[in-house]
């Protein structure tokens, strides 16, 4: 409470009542700002770089804009993961531009893995088509947490956490991904760590991971392209 005195002398009481300041309108906490118009298609080929792509006129803007069948053909899984991510981001359906929202297709061959890896621009969720796949999600506090999906289930994966699906079944598995980014961005740290360009001095893994640069040069033959 707040008490003050106005000019003719009247001492005019009020109350400042401090959780009306968090009844006042708050700031978006959504991962991506708001759109500031209807639709912004992408103009991803843009020679201007902004927070998001500039706009692609109106007045070429089709149907096709609004639609986008890349998520429809499986992915090829034969990779040393024996998994697939297909993004539909921004950058493969400009429509989403500033719309915070975007989606991935993942294939999982049996025994394959979408490897540990983050978002750091969106939290994720996701069902589970086919298969049976082992989500696991590994907080701040380095404490796992886990469970075998079947289909029609559901998770999240808090924004930023470290998260990993496998195949734990007999048949391919079919995940369909959501964010609440058109551009969430994928750090997958077996990638970022042993595959980086220039790549990660010997001496910085040998140290984190306490092995020899044996073991470091074996992980990154795996890795070099
Ligand atoms: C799965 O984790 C994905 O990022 O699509
Ligand atoms: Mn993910």
């Amino acid at each position: 409470m707040a008490t003050v005195k106005n000019q003719s002398g009247l001492y005019v009481q009020f109350t400042v009542c401090l959780i009306g300041l968090f009844l006042l309108p708050l700031p978006s906490h959504s991962s991506d700002p708001d759109p500031l118009q209807d639709f912004c298609i992408g103009d991803t080929k843009s020679a201007f770089s902004v927070n998001g792509f500039p706009c692609k006129p109106a007045i070429n803007v089709s149907s096709d804009d609004f639609f986008f069948d890349g998520l429809s053909k499986e992915g090829n899984t034969s990779n040393p993961f024996g998994s697939i991510v297909t993004p539909g981001n921004v950058l493969a359906f400009p429509g989403l531009n500033t719309l915070g929202i975007s989606m991935n297709r993942v294939d999982v061959a049996p025994g394959g893995l979408n490897p540990p890896h983050s978002h750091p621009r969106a939290a994720e969720t996701g069902v589970l088509i086919n298969g049976k796949i082992l989500v696991g999600i590994i907080t701040t506090g380095n404490v796992l947490y886990s469970k075998i999906l079947n289909p029609g289930q559901m998770f999240v994966i808090p924004k930023g956490l470290i998260h990993f699906e496998m195949n734990v079944g007999e048949e391919k598995a079919l995940i369909f991904t959501a964010f609440n980014s058109h551009l969430p961005g994928a750090v997958v740290v077996p990638l970022n760590l042993f595959a980086s360009k220039p790549s990660v001095p010997d001496g910085v893994l040998t140290k984190a991971f306490q092995v020899e640069k044996t073991v470091i040069d074996e992980i990154k033959s795996k890795f070099a392209a």
